[in-house]
């Protein structure tokens, strides 16, 4: 059971206060029946404004194509952000609606978003060690060398206490690879292949986030994911 001026607040419709106009204009109704009091505990299944059920009551789970030149941050200093891809009212949402891990600005592909701070804490621990695939392409040709080093689990980047954990490269043209990476370093793609060949990358793009792939979402475009999709 929820205070309903506080859920309507939480899932974006408006403020407490506003929810209280609301409320007095009859715009809202719990169980079929007009409310009267804001501050009534409800169970958000009952509740309709303007005939219509909450939005997302139980939480958000989206994949995002993400396109290039937007930014996972929330902070507006940083540049315009993927939320901005998002309805109104899931980005007025608090909690707030938020990226499983990140991708640079000038990364493409696959980017899960969620209000659900556990599951963020679960999908971007590299306890869970969830594959991400990314595909890369470099300023230079690669070397089959790199492949062992990858996967040697020994590959320590600057300023990092911890080494790369194994990695698994896949060569797919002289200067195209695809990296799964269990971990989410800063910039990780694009310090390992500049610290061991000194290659610059050039794109990149993720393909994959565990089973998950983007189809043919277009980018800028995203689908709804069942909340319990990680649970099995
Ligand atoms: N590695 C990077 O360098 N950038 C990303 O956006 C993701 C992984």
């Amino acid at each position: 059971m929820r205070r309903l001026d506080q859920l309507l607040s939480s899932l974006g419709y408006c403020s407490r206060s506003e929810a209280r106009g609301w409320v007095k204009a009859g715009a809202v109704t719990v169980g079929g029946e007009e409310a009267d009091d804001a501050g009534a505990r409800v169970r958000p299944a009952d509740v309709r404004v303007d005939g219509e059920p909450l939005d997302h009551p139980d939480g958000l789970l989206l994949l995002l194509h993400k396109p290039l030149g937007l930014v996972c941050s929330h902070d507006g200093r940083e540049g315009p952000a993927v939320y901005s891809l998002l309805p109104e009212r899931w980005r007025r949402r608090n909690p707030v609606v938020t990226s499983i891990g990140r991708l640079d600005k000038e990364t493409s592909g696959l980017l899960l978003l969620t209000d659900q701070s556990p599951l963020v804490h679960r999908l971007t621990s590299p306890k869970h060690k969830v594959p991400k695939l990314y595909r890369a392409t470099l300023d230079r040709d690669l070397s089959a060398e790199l492949v062992t080093l990858f996967a040697a689990g020994t590959l320590l980047l600057d300023g990092e206490k911890a080494p790369c954990a194994p990695a698994e490269l896949r060569i797919v043209a002289p200067r195209e690879a695809e990296l799964v990476l269990t971990e989410g370093k800063y910039h990780q793609v694009r310090r390992m292949f500049a610290a061991t060949c000194g290659a610059t990358v050039l794109t990149l793009h993720r393909e994959q986030f565990g089973d998950l792939t983007l189809g043919d979402l277009a980018p800028g475009a995203w689908r709804e994911l069942p909340l319990d999709i990680f649970n099995h």
